[in-house]
């Protein structure tokens, strides 16, 4: 699959989140708008061990596709070995992280630690290449810190070492996710390489996303913090203003949720994400709170139906008193 002619049309992206883009959200994703998915970040030596945890992040179907599978390790002989594994699952790509700035991640020399170390970034991407019969992608930041700005340099070395596309974090990992994404970065890269570029950080609406394709010339746009709560940011029209314009997303996300994860499992995500959706909205610290009183996911579901109930009435209501008054 050429990443090129995938994002022509549609060139929006949903990030991989870890904790928040399983399965349910990036159909739901989908149906918003966006044209490709990645999963969270995975990690080589769970997926080689077969730790149960592990292959729980691998679910997907035949609607959730294109997808990327991002895996993150700094054992090239381990990543190659997760990389022929994934070979064989349902997915389009392979993602490999060299941006993540958690501690846990970097002190073991993965994610983000791989931007001081060109040369075990270059084996990994050469190793997950040659073990992979799918198109392998990069994703990564604008540098270590401030002083080592290398997004550019180790954009080359990624292509140079068959990456299909790269997909640059506009912060460096000293930011970690404070601050502003630099988008000037995102042009440097577009400019030094010819493989795709897809440009990420700080992308709020669809409008934004536009303005950085234009202002950078990348190939596609991926939102991250700006999904949550808000897969509207897919399409032109954006979030809408009311809790009864949203009601339809907030019951397909729970309906999905129904369907394809282990709901009193994960009930704690779920509520997260549910929470979310309210931002902005009168009365929503109220909801919450009822949510967070949910104490399955059958008691949220039901909560929900309730408010549905209760704002097709109050819709009624509102609509028969027009009537009344315009008669
Ligand atoms: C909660 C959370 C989890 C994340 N998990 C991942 C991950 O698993 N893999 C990855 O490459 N990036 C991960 N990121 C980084 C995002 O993919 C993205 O690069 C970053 O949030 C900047 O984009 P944004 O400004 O649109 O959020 C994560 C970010 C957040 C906030």
């Amino acid at each position: 699959m050429q990443i090129a002619a995938l994002l022509a049309d549609n060139p929006y992206v949903l990030a991989p989140l870890a904790g928040y883009t399983d399965l349910a959200f990036r159909l739901l994703c989908r149906e918003m708008g966006a044209a490709l998915c990645f999963t969270e970040m995975i990690s080589c030596h769970g997926l080689t061990y077969g730790q149960k945890n592990t292959l729980v992040l691998l679910k997907s179907n035949d609607r959730d596709r294109p997808l990327g599978v991002q895996l993150f390790g700094s054992d090239p002989k381990a990543m190659a070995q997760a990389a022929s594994l994934i070979s064989g699952e349902q997915a389009d790509f392979i993602d490999i992280n060299m941006g993540c700035p958690v501690r846990k991640v970097t002190r073991k020399g993965a994610g983000a630690a791989l931007m001081k170390n060109l040369e075990l970034a270059e084996l990994i991407i050469r190793q997950v290449v040659a073990h992979s019969t799918l198109p392998v992608t990069v994703k990564f930041r604008s540098g270590w810190n401030s002083a080592s700005i290398n997004a550019p340099q180790f954009a080359q070395m990624a292509e140079k070492s068959g990456a299909a596309a790269v997909t640059v974090h506009a912060r460096t990992w000293s930011q970690a996710f404070t601050g502003n994404a630099d988008h000037q970065i995102i042009a440097q890269v577009t400019d030094s390489v010819s493989i795709p570029v897809i440009g990420n950080g700080d992308i709020l609406s669809y409008r934004d996303g536009k303005q950085l394709l234009l202002d950078t010339g990348c190939t596609g746009v991926m939102i991250g913090r700006g999904t949550l709560g808000n897969p509207w940011v897919f399409s032109p029209q954006g979030r809408p203003e009311t809790l009864s314009a949203r009601l339809p997303v907030i019951q397909r996300h729970l309906e999905l949720a129904e369907e394809l994860l282990q709901v009193d499992k994960m009930l704690f995500r779920i509520k997260n994400h549910i929470g979310r959706y309210l931002s902005g909205l009168a009365g929503a610290s109220r909801i919450r709170q009822e949510i967070t009183r949910c104490a399955t996911f059958a008691d949220l579901k039901q909560y929900f139906q309730e408010i549905k109930n209760l704002t097709v009435n109050f819709d009624g209501l509102v609509k028969s008193r027009n009537m009344l008054k315009d008669g």
